[in-house]
């Protein structure tokens, strides 16, 4: 607890990224395996000089890179609780107030999404088994509940927008589908799915008797928080008796936001929704969610029974068992740090963590769009934004030379850590606080150091 709370007072003073190379960091670790045992201190000695260095920080203020939180410090203390105790939440039995409160927290989510009284879910390792999930029960429930035996017979297609994230892909081939099943539609000049074009590629389906499955809507998207019309979505998918599927994972957080709550925007329209309290609700990893509307869809796509796990102590039917509605079996404790974290810092607070970050994305749009060397992509709707170097008129290979060296250069530079993406054959810089931590003048620090590094790094692209 010493290590952790010094790690905490002097992390801004840490560089954010480690100046080290991948080769140095495996003969660190090089070593047979131990024998003898060794004192704790000692081990603890190895982790302060042989971890603790050589970390990404993402709790540093200059972390604003690929969506992963600054923990909140009671998550911290919660996950120690969670392994301490070591229940195992997939059954009742090796956790029973462990279920109870991971129920609760599940329907924490449920409320704060808009589902009702029916509603339930499991917490997750992350989106990716999230979406995996939902696009489990999609797959279920298309088939009239055959294809958890039988699999699927033809073809079938799944549509989202070409700014989903990969885990979409990955959750179509999981299921069976092959990821050519998978229609990765345009999206407007705003990143939503363009509905035009998810209509097109429907009837060319049809013609050729593949079957619409389900529509996954992008609730935030990873590149520039972008929200798909859910509500346009539902009467299609219901029209077409699809699934919808919503992938909330980062854009979730903003139903806590106290200033834009998008909570009108038509979330509880979707049967399933992923959500990650470890994304934008600033929870230690691991903790993904997936809510369903209907919570019996878990029970018909999952419900396996082996005898090993019989529970005959339950024959009043009343111990909740996650293993019978659920993926995972085996599965750490992680409604703890959930729940932990909205019991001591509430509601509001988060929310307001959630606001100045969102008010961060905006400040460096408003800088941008009076800047002569910047553009951003888009106006953002949450924390993350995409910002380009556009002087010099670069052709599209030297800019994303560029952008490349410079977050080479931010890397180096241990104040910052920002990535890049691609959006419309254009490379950009992404930057996503997810971070309490992080303040406006952080913001305006990071555009004074891209500044200065895109020109000085334009000369030698232009050499
Ligand atoms: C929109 C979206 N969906 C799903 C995921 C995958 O979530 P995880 O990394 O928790 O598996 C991400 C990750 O950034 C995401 O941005």
């Amino acid at each position: 607890m010493d290590l952790l709370a010094d790690y905490f007072e002097h992390i801004q003073e840490m560089p954010v990224f480690p100046d080290v190379q991948p080769k140095f960091l495996t003969s660190l670790f090089d070593e047979p395996l131990p024998e003898t045992s060794s004192p704790t201190a000692q081990v603890l000695k190895e982790i302060k000089e042989k971890l603790l260095p050589f970390c990404t920080h993402v709790g540093h203020p200059g972390y604003m890179g690929l969506i992963t939180p600054s923990p909140n410090p009671v998550g911290v203390i919660a996950d120690f609780i969670c392994s301490a105790l070591n229940q195992n939440i997939g059954a009742y039995s090796i956790g029973p107030a462990g279920v109870a409160m991971e129920r609760q927290t599940i329907s924490w989510l449920t409320g704060l999404v808009g589902y009702g009284q029916q509603a339930g879910g499991n917490l997750t390792s992350g989106g990716m088994m999230a979406n995996f999930i939902g696009l489990k029960l999609a797959r279920d429930w298309a088939s009239g509940d055959r294809a958890q035996q039988d699999g699927i017979e033809g073809r079938w297609a799944v549509y989202t927008s070409e700014e989903r994230h990969v885990s979409v892909d990955k959750a179509v081939d999981a299921v069976g589908l092959g990821r050519t099943a998978l229609r990765a539609l345009p999206a407007d000049a705003e990143f939503r799915v363009r509905l035009d074009a998810l209509e097109a590629a429907i009837a060319e389906d049809k013609k050729r008797s593949v079957r619409p499955m389900c529509i996954v809507g992008i609730f935030g998207t990873t590149n520039t928080g972008a929200v798909d019309s859910i509500r346009e979505l539902r009467k299609i998918a219901d029209r077409e008796s699809m699934w919808l599927h919503a992938d909330a994972a980062y854009g979730g957080g903003m139903l806590l936001s106290n200033e834009h709550p998008f909570r009108d925007r038509g979330l509880e329209l979707a049967d399933s929704i992923t959500i990650d309290p470890h994304k934008w609700f600033y929870a230690p990893l691991d903790a993904g969610a997936l809510l369903v509307k209907d919570e019996t869809r878990l029970t018909a796509s999952f419900g396996m029974k082996p005898s090993y796990l019989t529970d005959e102590m339950d024959q009043g039917k009343e111990r909740y068992q996650y293993y019978v509605h659920s993926f995972e079996q085996s599965r750490r404790f992680r409604g703890l740090k959930v729940w932990m974290s909205f019991k001591r810092y509430g509601a509001r607070l988060i929310g307001e963590w959630i606001d100045n970050n969102v008010r961060q994305a905006q400040h460096l749009y408003s800088l941008v769009a009076n800047h002569a060397e910047f553009e951003a992509a888009s106006n953002p709707p949450m924390s993350a934004i995409c910002i380009r170097y556009r002087a010099g008129n670069l052709n599209q290979g030297d800019s994303k030379r560029l952008h490349a060296l410079v977050v080479e250069r931010v890397e180096k530079s241990g104040k910052f850590w920002i990535s890049t993406t691609e959006l419309k054959g254009k490379t950009w810089f992404r930057i996503n606080p997810v971070n309490f931590r992080t303040q406006m003048i952080h913001i305006e620090q990071l555009l004074t150091l891209l500044e200065v590094e895109c020109r000085a790094t334009l000369q030698s692209v232009a050499n």
